[in-house]
């Protein structure tokens, strides 16, 4: 079943008007060397985000007030002041400095369900100067294995079951020294694996912050292209600047504000916005430990008084897909603004939050690589339904063609922004040649395809790469191609990006086999399974079609434009003239 639609002039009576400051004066008045005298430097030069985010609010009133409100599966709730945070993630970076040698620059990962463990790991290893990467908890070994390789991660925080998924791995990461396991009650099977409790229960609450410089390494995130395995974004402790400015002026997050980022720490949204956006903002976070249901969010938002929720729209669209029955049980009054994220927002999303919560949705648009938000529909601002709202004081975006030559309104082109904000990615981790290509003419080229219209709001069209969004996470084609020649009855795999209603986009295979083999429905379950197990769930394919041969250019790369015309049931064109690209 698809999600309902609205009826057109549902969407012509839409309309939210400005009910907040004057957005106008942020404009006019923006300056990110201000906004950085609001955050709390060690001197002109160095700054730590885990200390503008925790400690920098021991010196106030908020010393005592609940960062972290954490919820688990079970309905268990713990709760964190800043106080707490801040002594726990003391404790962490003395384990990380002192028992396993963390120096500035050394990579720490984090492989970890949504557990509080995540967060103070997180902000200790920031503090000890560590470089930190989150993956994903949905991680197969294959996909976990590429980054931690890639960054030569020297320790892992896991879980003992987490850490069973990718046993088989382990061996081929010879820089990895140490792996820290939260037991949470749980057995360690591995002598040489060390206990997160125990090491926690002998390190000291105080810790001298490693004053970092503000282009100091801090944050990596790997994310896929279209060719290749995923790269490391890094992002510097500077960052904490756009998370600061962003998390105030977008989501107008205040110090009496119960925020909700639905976004797991795995991915850049879960750290930008699930930890140092609204904590460098003073606001209490909420957290929910398990995935998506429609009555436990509901419950949530009412139980925990939900102030500002941030989201995404294939959650959003799963909402609407439960109907519009379920949400009249709750009670959503505290909610103040809704935000979402990560793929195109429909129209129809929009107005759909503005019927059931009284709230319509924000829609924003940004990048693993921006680090922050950098187009937004402002609170303050009318929202145009559709529309990824307007630029980001200090941020300049420009539509430009091929030859980087900037368009007239209501012509699609490319999406660029003018490189130079705090938060934006430093360099791809030991591909540095690569970074620089996204850098043209003055340009960082976004890879998306948009349109501005008079009133300078943006509209997005699509990607300029054959990466594929599913449920907002990006997914590299090539990752799973390599995964699925794997499977001894694979011959050859191309794999693109089928529409879904709800998802967005789902992944779709054209699989040839080898001699020898049929092609069964058993068959395609077992290729299924095969790459669903070294994967992400999201990143295995849900639909495998069998075909005698896929198209290829003269060089032999599989054209996947031609396998997602054939999808579409779109012309193929003349393939005889095709060049190698
Ligand atoms: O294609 C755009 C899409 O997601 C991409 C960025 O994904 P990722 O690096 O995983 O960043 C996640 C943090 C947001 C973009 O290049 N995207 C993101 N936001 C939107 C969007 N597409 C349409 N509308 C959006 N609001």
């Amino acid at each position: 079943m698809e999600y309902p639609r609205i009826t057109k002039s549902a969407l012509e009576d839409f309309s939210v008007k400005p009910n907040l400051q004057d957005y106008q004066k942020i404009y006019e008045n923006f300056s990110w060397d201000k906004l950085a005298q609001e955050l709390d430097w060690f001197d002109s030069e160095h700054i730590n985000i885990a200390h503008v985010a925790i400690d920098a609010h021991l010196k106030t009133d908020r010393k005592n007030k609940k960062a972290m409100i954490w919820e688990g599966k079970k309905g268990d709730v713990e709760e964190y002041t800043f106080s707490d945070l801040s002594q726990l993630s003391n404790k962490f970076a003395n384990v990380l400095v002192n028992k396993l040698g963390i120096q500035k620059g050394d990579r720490v990962f984090f492989f970890l369900e949504r557990i509080p463990e995540i967060y103070i790991g997180i902000l200790g290893a920031l503090k000890a100067g560590g470089v930190i990467g989150p993956l994903f908890s949905a991680f197969g070994p294959d996909a976990a294995r590429d980054r931690l390789e890639d960054s030569e991660a020297k320790v892992l925080v896991t879980s003992p079951a987490l850490k069973k998924k990718i046993e088989d791995v382990i061996p081929e990461l010879p820089a990895l020294e140490n792996i820290v396991m939260v037991q949470r009650g749980k057995e360690i099977s591995d002598s040489n694996d060390l206990s997160y409790e125990e090491l926690m229960a002998e390190a000291s609450e105080s810790f001298d912050i490693v004053k970092t410089h503000k282009e100091d390494y801090a944050i990596m995130h790997y994310t896929s292209g279209t060719t290749g395995k995923p790269k490391g974004a890094v992002h510097v402790h500077e960052a904490v600047l756009g998370h600061y400015a962003t998390g105030k002026y977008v989501l107008d997050l205040q110090k009496e504000d119960i925020y909700w980022c639905t976004a797991d720490p795995g991915w850049v949204t879960g750290t930008s916005y699930g930890m140092f956006g609204p904590w460098s903002n003073g606001a209490t976070q909420a957290i929910y430990e398990g995935g998506f249901s429609a009555k436990r969010w509901y419950k949530f938002i009412e139980q925990r008084k939900i102030t500002i929720w941030y989201t995404a729209p294939t959650a959003i669209r799963m909402l609407m897909k439960t109907g519009d029955q379920l949400p009249g049980a709750y009670n959503f009054d505290s909610l103040r603004t809704l935000y979402s994220v990560g793929e195109p927002l429909n129209p129809e999303a929009v107005v759909w939050g503005e019927t059931i919560f009284g709230k319509a949705f924000h829609d924003n648009w940004w990048q693993t690589e921006t680090g922050s938000i950098m187009i937004a529909n402002y609170p303050i601002q009318d929202i145009k339904p559709g529309s990824m709202g307007r630029p980001f004081p200090g941020i300049t975006a420009g539509i430009i063609d091929d030859s980087f030559n900037e368009m007239a309104s209501g012509e699609e082109g490319n999406l660029a922004l003018r490189p130079g904000w705090p938060s934006m990615f430093r360099t791809y981790w030991k591909k540095e040649e690569m970074y620089q290509s996204r850098f043209q003419n003055g340009w960082y080229i976004t890879g998306d395809r948009a349109k501005r219209d008079n009133e300078g709001y943006f509209w997005f069209v699509g990607r300029t790469d054959d990466v594929i969004n599913t449920a907002g996470h990006l997914v590299g084609p090539f990752e799973v191609e390599s995964v699925l020649i794997e499977h001894p009855a694979v011959a050859e795999a191309g794999v693109i990006g089928k529409p879904d209603p709800i998802a967005m986009e789902v992944v779709k295979a054209f699989v040839s086999l080898k001699v020898g083999y049929e092609p069964t429905d058993e068959l395609q379950l077992d290729i299924q399974k095969f790459a669903m197990k070294r994967l992400a769930s999201a990143a295995a394919p849900r639909e495998i079609e069998f075909v005698d041969s896929l198209p290829k250019t003269r060089s032999g790369k599989i054209m996947r434009r031609l396998l997602k015309a054939k999808e579409l049931g779109l012309p193929l064109g003349d393939t005889s003239t095709l060049e190698d690209d």
